[in-house]
């Protein structure tokens, strides 16, 4: 019996209402109608301090960054949005993945990041849609090992694409255009986790 795929979303944004939530949940649509188990987390619920090298080495990871550190491993792919802050990353999502890029007793290192798949993308309200962020972000994840996937979303104008506070997309283009690249991550996870089997006996 094969094992489900599983995705981690998450979004770089720590804003209740953040566009960058919404858009994120859009593709996490289309990567459970493809057949993926989704878990969605909220860095608000994971806070962290600012990495600092000498409270590591007093004090070890911190404890929110571990439990993060945890859920990024148990999970083959993950679906990430920030939004565009002077043109980079947000510095809550850089903030994380720079601690839970960190050795920890619990995980291994590599059973973290590497060689694992993500698909990216941005909202703004602005008219070019964060799309600066995309390639810092690529950088970022290749640098720890993640293989991001060649298609990436910037959403411009993305106040206009709700219905005020509404969770639902309402524009129905870029909704599909974020459903696909949602289902094109589990694409990819089927293609290189297709061997991965749990054997139901020792004779399958
Ligand atoms: C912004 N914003 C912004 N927008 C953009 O398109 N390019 C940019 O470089 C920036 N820079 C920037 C810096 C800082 C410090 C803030 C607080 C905001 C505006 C940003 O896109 C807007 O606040 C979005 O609503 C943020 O995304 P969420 O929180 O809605 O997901």
């Amino acid at each position: 019996m094969s094992r489900k795929l599983k995705i981690l979303a998450f979004a770089g944004s720590l804003r209740r209402k953040s566009f960058n939530k919404r858009v994120l949940q859009t593709a996490i649509k289309g990567a459970q109608n493809a057949g993926a188990e989704v878990t969605l987390v909220d860095l608000r619920d994971y806070p962290m301090p600012l990495f600092n090298s000498d409270d590591e080495a007093a004090f070890g990871i911190d404890e929110n960054a571990l439990r993060f550190q945890g859920l990024l491993t148990e999970h083959d792919g993950f679906l990430i949005t920030s939004p565009e802050y002077n043109g980079s990353l947000s510095g809550a999502l850089k903030n994380a993945i720079d601690w839970a890029s960190r050795p920890s007793d619990k995980y291994q290192r590599s059973d973290v990041f590497q060689g694992k798949f993500a698909a990216i993308m941005t909202a703004s309200p602005g008219s070019f849609g964060g799309v600066r962020v995309l390639s810092h972000m690529r950088d970022v994840l290749t640098s720890i090992g993640v293989y991001v996937l060649p298609t990436e979303i910037a959403v411009s104008f993305a106040g206009e694409k709700f219905s005020g506070d509404g969770e639902e997309m309402t524009d129905e283009r870029t909704k599909g255009v974020l459903e696909n690249l949602g289902a094109a991550l589990v694409g990819m996870l089927r293609k290189t986790h297709g061997e991965i089997k749990f054997m139901s006996n020792t004779n399958s």
